[in-house]
This record gives structure tokens, sequence and C-alpha cells, in this order.
């Protein structure tokens, strides 16, 4: 295995979550992690998706701008050593909302 990404439906809220994804280091830069997260994408049904991110981590902030997602909110302290999480949105203006 070189990458892995999951996603997680929160029907009820009619929003998707990119809940993890991760490249092999060996594998970075490749194309594979925005291969990863549109095959995710293309699953999840909602009109919105959503994924945090450690603020420092400009790589991923940089790809999933590149994707479409904006900056939605900032979690102060979310991660064990204190870090922020920023949060961020993608709005795929569907028009409806294809949520189960
Ligand atoms: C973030 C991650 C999944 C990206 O996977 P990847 O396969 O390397 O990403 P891609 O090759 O598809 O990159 C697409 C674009 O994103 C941007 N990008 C990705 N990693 C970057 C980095 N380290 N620095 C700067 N830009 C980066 C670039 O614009 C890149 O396009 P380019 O290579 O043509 O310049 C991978 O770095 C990773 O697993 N990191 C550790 C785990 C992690 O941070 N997961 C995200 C937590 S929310």
């Amino acid at each position: 295995m070189i990458g892995f990404v999951a996603g997680d439906v929160h029907a009820s809220e009619r929003i998707s979550w990119i809940a993890t994804i991760g490249i092999d280091p060996d594998y970075r830069r490749r194309g594979i992690g925005r291969e990863l997260l549109r095959a995710c994408e293309a699953r999840l049904k909602t009109q919105r998706i959503r994924l945090s991110v450690r603020a420092s981590n400009d790589g991923a902030i940089r790809l999933y701008e590149q994707e479409g997602y904006q900056r939605l909110e900032v979690w102060q302290g979310y991660y064990n050593d204190g870090e922020a999480a920023i949060v961020m949105e993608k709005d795929r203006g569907m028009g409806s909302d294809h949520a189960p």
C-alpha cells in the first residue's frame, strides 16, 4: 500500500468529511494524493465536503486549495500538541443535495 483515503458521510448534516488521507513519503509529489482525493470525492454524494488540516501543513493546504477547498474556520488547540486545525470546505454547488 502506498496511500489511503477515507471519507465519512454525515448524512444528517448533509456534509461529508475527508477523514484521513496519506501517501507513503517515497511516493509523494507524483499526483497520487490528488487522485485519491478526487476518487474519494466522487463517491461522496453530498454537495459540501469538509476536512481539517494542521495549520502548518502547507503542502496539504495547497493541494486542497487547488482542488477547490476554502478556509472555513480555525479550531484552536485541536491537536494533542496544541496546534490549530484549519477546517476547509468544498461546495460543489450541485443545486440540490444528493445526500441519502
Ligand atoms: C498531503 C499529501 C496527502 C499529499 O499527497 P501527494 O501525493 O504528495 O500530493 P500530490 O502529488 O497529488 O500533490 C498535488 C499538489 O499539492 C501540492 N503539494 C503537495 N505536497 C506538497 C508539499 N509537500 N509542499 C508543497 N506543495 C505540495 C502541490 O501543489 C502539488 O502539485 P505539484 O507536485 O505539481 O507541485 C501527502 O503529502 C501526505 O501524505 N502527507 C502526510 C499526511 C498528511 O499531511 N495528510 C493530510 C492531513 S489533512
